[in-house]
């Protein structure tokens, strides 16, 4: 089905400022014959360190593969506690378990991030680490989370897959603990052309040992293989490729941010629909990787927009809260705002490329649908 206004638009993304440049940048690296491990992810992870102002950052094949190997790298596993959210991608909470670690499940606050105030209860002899989750382009409270992991000694590893350039007290996310995650999968708003991820970090050592473990355990300079690693780095070509959308970054968060103002203007007054915070708020600056918006009678919504050419997005947490599929083997926990969020939640479009007029036919048509349903 082509729709009047889909989620994301890759295509006129690309088309409309990126092509050219990628296209010479892909035909650079393959005259040069240049795919793994060399310059230009090099330039990428210098240029991404500046960027976040961290010393190091470590190019590796997937968002997930990132958490993995930053939950490994900490030294976590067996008999290990992390705390973590259930309102978040799989992939947060099977870094933990494929560790070998056992994830303690917080509940989120009305912004969908990390409650803080439900942490320090949860913790007990066997934590060793909060993994909080910043969800949709917003950081959490990192003050508060600071604050407790330094009162009880415990190691802060970010989840920032979703939230490059985001802040909290002007401070980046995924430069405020030991070890901060992103992921570059296409959908992201600092995607690339296939899988890729990077972890970012001031520590030597963890460096070191994540160069490693990217790269089936070998330090390369020793030629000593350290340990059992994984076959996971960023191509080549995806770094390149990020080298170039880096350029365009800002302003890609600017009009996202713009996007984000006209919504909150054009559906303020809707009574039935809960909105995300506003881009002006306080202490955080965020970057809206998604408008999420909480509804009643979700799904009739949901249907009626998808009548009327607007793409949705309602699936994975947005839907069923992760400790609820079995396999996952979580054990018997309930969240009520996870719960509550995951019967409501709707992400709406909201990429750099949407038009303003796209942004009016999806407000006007929620607005309708509830002066039809009342
Ligand atoms: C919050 C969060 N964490 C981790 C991931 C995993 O990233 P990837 O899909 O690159 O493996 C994602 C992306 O889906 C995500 O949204």
């Amino acid at each position: 089905m082509k729709y009047r206004v889909p989620f994301v638009d890759f295509a006129t993304l690309y088309n409309a400022e990126l092509r050219k440049e990628i296209l010479a940048v892909v035909d650079d690296v393959l005259q040069r014959g240049d795919f793994v491990l060399r310059s230009d992810l090099q330039r990428f992870e210098e240029d991404m360190g500046k960027y976040l102002g961290m010393k190091y950052v470590v190019g590796v094949g997937s968002g997930t593969d990132a958490l993995n190997i930053a939950v490994r790298a900490a030294g976590i596993g067996p008999g290990d506690e992390v705390i973590t959210v259930a309102f978040t991608c799989v992939a947060s909470i099977s870094a933990i378990s494929n560790n070998g670690a056992k994830p303690v499940l917080v509940d989120v606050a009305e912004d969908y991030n990390m409650d803080a105030a439900q942490v320090e209860r949860r913790i007990t002899p066997h934590t060793r680490a909060i993994l909080p989750v910043h969800l949709n382009g917003r950081a959490c409270d990192m003050a508060k989370l600071m604050a407790i992991a330094r009162k009880h000694k415990l190691m802060i590893i970010e989840d920032a897959a979703q939230s490059p350039g985001a802040c909290f007290d002007g401070k980046k996310v995924g430069t405020f603990g030991e070890l901060g995650c992103f992921s570059v999968y296409p959908m992201k708003m600092f995607g690339c052309t296939g899988d890729g991820g990077f972890i970012a970090t001031n520590d030597e050592a963890l460096d070191k040992k994540m160069r490693a473990l990217r790269d089936l355990g070998q330090d390369r300079e020793s030629g000593a293989i350290l340990f059992h690693g994984y076959s996971s780095r960023l191509d080549n070509i995806q770094a390149a490729i990020l080298t170039v959308k880096s350029r365009y970054f800002d302003r890609w968060i600017a009009r996202r941010r713009e996007a984000a103002a006209l919504y909150h203007r054009l559906l303020s007054d809707c009574k039935p629909v809960k909105l995300p915070p506003p881009p002006e708020d306080g202490r955080y600056f965020d970057v809206y990787q998604n408008y999420v918006i909480r509804a009643q009678r979700r799904d009739k919504l949901v249907d009626y927009l998808t009548k009327k050419g607007i793409e949705t997005l309602t699936s994975w947490y947005l839907s069923r809260p992760l400790y609820r599929h079995k396999g996952l083997g979580l054990g018997r926990v309930k969240l009520p705002n996870t719960e509550q969020f995951a019967r409501e939640a709707i992400s709406l479009p909201l990429n750099a490329e949407i038009r303003d007029e796209q942004i009016k036919y999806v407000a006007e048509a929620i607005h309708d649908f509830y002066r039809a349903e009342y």
